[in-house]
């Protein structure tokens, strides 16, 4: 099957990587673009593992549009565009709101930009249950109102899925689906690839996995007073591999024309909220190994509880996140002793 190419923006990245596994699976040609700000060139060797095929690698900053326009005369056959690269660390946009309002939105910016010049017929862009701030109401559908965000990197996806529309209802000769993802964790379940914390891990799976393999002493669990069952915050927590193939489908709709509507907004999650304390559970069972953990105070900006409701992905896209959450759990401590074994961390 010949199928056109498809541009991914972050693809060494780990949301990318996973889904440059399943373009390349379902017969795409990819070709990544990633200035490895946040990652490594040898993830390429993972997908090649894994799927046998190396992706096309292009090392530039999605900000200089220089390198997007000299990528786009190289290959011509690019019809999509998968936008995950940004930066993403919560915590360093409150410190650095510049380089997040520069990086994330210029990104954006100069790939429309391109995408007119190129003829690209469609761009994915990854956005985030961030949009949804603390929830009057659970689970969230694409209609729950948007709240005022509460970091720099927050207020990045909500511009650009502002920008996004704008430059579409403007007449511009190109679609778009928003991905608005919850938690993504766990990794592919041939450790081949998975998630790779800089430095001391913000969130809260990589920081589980790194405690329960003895790099940190113990997991703060940021609270347990909180309006819920056991007290600690709940999240929805998806597969990345599960979020990888929404991805496919997401494309597909835009270069085969299928879109409903110019722009299309999809909840990515499974539609289950899920406990601090229960996710901690679920690990150690499913893997046997004890993550030791103490209860500290809230951590500052914390939602409470949110979670999906993916009715819509999971009617109009045909996608839905199924894999156990044991499973994932799994994946996620198989990454965790695969980075050991390659004296990664
Ligand atoms: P990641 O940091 O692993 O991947 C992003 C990739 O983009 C990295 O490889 C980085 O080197 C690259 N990059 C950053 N700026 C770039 C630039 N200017 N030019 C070229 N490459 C650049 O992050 P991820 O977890 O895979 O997230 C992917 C996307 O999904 C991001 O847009 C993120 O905001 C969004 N998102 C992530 C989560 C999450 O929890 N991981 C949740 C919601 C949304
Ligand atoms: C999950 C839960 C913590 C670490 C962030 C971004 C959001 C989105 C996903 C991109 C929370 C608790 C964590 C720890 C803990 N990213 N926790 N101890 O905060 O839901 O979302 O990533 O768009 O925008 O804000 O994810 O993994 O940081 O935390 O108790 O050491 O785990 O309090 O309740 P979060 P997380």
């Amino acid at each position: 099957m010949n199928r056109p190419g498809i541009l991914v923006t972050g693809g060494t990245g780990y949301i990318g990587s996973h889904t440059t596994v399943e373009l390349i699976k379902a017969g795409y040609h990819v070709v990544i673009i990633d200035n490895l700000s946040n990652s490594n060139v040898a993830v390429l060797d993972g997908i090649e593992a894994i799927t046998g095929v190396r992706p096309d690698f292009v090392e530039a900053d999605c900000t200089d549009i220089k390198a997007l326009r000299a990528l786009f005369e190289q290959y011509t056959d690019i019809k999509g565009i998968i936008n995950f690269a940004a930066s993403k660390a919560v915590g360093e946009s409150v410190q650095k709101p510049l380089l997040y309002y520069r990086n994330n939105l210029n990104t954006l910016m100069n790939l429309l930009e391109c995408m007119s010049e190129y003829k690209v017929d469609g761009i994915v862009f990854s956005s985030s249950c961030t949009v949804y701030g603390e929830p009057d109401d659970n689970p969230v559908t694409e209609n729950s109102p948007i709240k005022p965000a509460t970091s720099p990197y927050g207020n990045t996806k909500q511009i650009s899925e502002e920008i996004i529309e704008d430059v579409i209802h403007s007449g511009a000769p190109f679609k778009s689906v928003i991905l608005r993802y919850f938690n993504p964790v766990g990794a592919h379940p041939s450790a081949l690839i998975g998630e790779l914390p800089n430095g001391v891990p913000q969130n809260l799976i990589p920081y589980l996995t790194q405690t329960a393999i003895g790099i940190r002493k113990e997991l703060a669990v940021f609270g347990d007073d909180y309006n819920t069952p056991d007290g600690s915050c709940i999240r929805d927590f998806i597969n990345v591999v599960d979020l990888a193939k929404a991805h496919v489908t997401a494309v597909e709709r835009l270069i085969e024309d299928k879109c409903a509507t110019p722009v299309e907004i999809f909840n990515l999650g499974t539609g289950n909220g899920v406990s601090v304390l229960e996710l901690i559970n679920t690990f150690e069972e499913a893997t046997g190994v004890k993550v030791p953990y103490r209860i500290a105070p809230r951590r500052e900006g914390d939602i409470e509880k949110v979670w999906a409701n993916p009715t819509h992905a999971n009617e109009v896209l045909g996608w839905v996140a199924d894999t156990p959450l044991a499973d994932t759990m799994r994946s996620a401590w198989k990454w965790q002793l695969a980075l050991r074994e390659k004296g990664i961390m």
